[in-house]
């Protein structure tokens, strides 16, 4: 039975220790948290012994999942190659590209088996789009569209110790535009405003953006994302190729919706994303347990956490810089895991 300690016991961290209750192979032994009271309350509910540092959750668990803020992902990843211990980091990685980096090169030199929470990739719609795509069923890739907007927007105080709306929220599509098409990208050019709640500009935040994405064989990816959805979670795909075109998103509204007000509003009201989403993190959870096991990875690697947030970090210096942003770090390499 694999021993896992879970750092970091806000919301995904409830996630993954009730999937953890249904994890052969598996059990949550330690949790840590700064904040003790949280972690004692985590534990009373999830089971697991409350650890006093990050260290000592790392040194006694077999494994760990890395499920606190943003901003402390590199230091708890570093923890956990310090104790020799396989790790699955939630998304992003770490708080911009340079982290990311440290996070990927200290678990390589150290042989540190790891994977990255990018959890759309386990979604049986995503996966087919990827096979329809591999499979050449709809010709060479010349265009992907995202449209992705959330119906529960984050406050300003969470997102000052995390990525923004890209390296938050954006990330997850990053990663899907180049595990989707089996491409790396080479630039991005992005406008953002601020539009749904103006508290986001005192901690340097926009809400609403608009991302093209040059991908290395000429395909343009097109991100629309916001932080606010009336209608429930909105999030569509379209991707046009030689042969044709694949569409996914399945909730076709047919007539404005102008917030959910009346019972047939109600009724039309789009699935919340965690409703759409909730199988894949027990898949995740079963292909790290696996991993930790001595099995092959699945999922994303930290290179590829890397290239995602090197996308989002320079999708926010395009806003910032009103330019096109080339990347600055090599996005191909490492690209058949992080131990090889
Ligand atoms: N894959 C997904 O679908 C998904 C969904 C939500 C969140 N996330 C990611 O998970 C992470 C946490 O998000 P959340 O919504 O659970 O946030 P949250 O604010 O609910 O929880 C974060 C927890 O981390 C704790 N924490 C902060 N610094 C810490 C440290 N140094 N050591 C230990 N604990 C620390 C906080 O006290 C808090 O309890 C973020 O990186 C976020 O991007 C991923």
């Amino acid at each position: 039975m694999i021993r896992i300690a879970i750092v970091g016991t806000g919301w995904i961290g409830g996630i993954h220790a009730d999937r953890l209750k249904r994890c052969a192979g598996a059990e949550l032994a330690y949790v840590f948290d700064i904040r003790k009271e949280a972690a004692q309350a985590f534990a009373a509910q999830h089971g697991g012994v409350v650890a006093d540092t990050v260290e000592e959750a790392c040194a006694k668990a077999d494994a760990v999942i890395i499920a606190s803020s943003t901003g402390s992902h590199e230091a708890v990843a570093l923890a956990c190659v310090e104790a020799g211990k396989p790790f699955l980091v939630e998304k992003p990685v770490a708080q911009d590209q340079a982290a990311a980096i440290r996070v990927r090169d200290a678990a390589l030199a150290a042989r540190i088996p790891s994977m990255v929470g990018f959890n759309r990739r386990f979604h049986p719609g995503y996966s087919e789009i990827r096979s329809a795509i591999a499979d050449g069923r709809i010709g060479n890739v010349e265009s992907l569209r995202f449209t992705v907007k959330t119906a529960t927007p984050p406050t300003a105080e969470f997102l000052k110790t995390s990525g923004g709306l890209f390296g938050e929220f954006g990330i997850h599509f990053f990663d899907l535009a180049c595990w989707l098409t089996d491409d790396v990208p080479v630039e991005v050019f992005a406008m953002g405003s601020i539009l749904t709640d103006e508290s986001y500009r005192a901690v340097g935040q926009i809400d609403t953006a608009a991302a093209i994405v040059r991908m290395s064989r000429g395909a343009l990816f097109q991100l629309d994302i916001g932080w606010r959805s009336t209608y429930g979670h909105d999030e569509r795909l379209e991707v046009f190729g030689s042969k044709g075109v694949f569409r996914a998103g399945g909730d076709v509204i047919t007539m404005p919706l102008s917030g959910v007000r009346t019972p047939e509003e109600a009724a039309r009201r789009l699935p919340d994303w965690f409703e759409r989403f909730e199988a894949t993190y027990l898949i995740e959870l079963d292909g790290f347990v696996s991993l930790v096991n001595g099995g092959s990875a699945i999922g994303a690697s930290l290179q590829d956490g890397l290239v995602a947030q090197v996308m989002a970090d320079a999708a926010a210096r395009s806003v910032a810089t009103n330019r096109p942003v080339a990347f600055d770090v090599a996005t191909r390499g490492h690209e058949a895991g992080d131990t090889a």
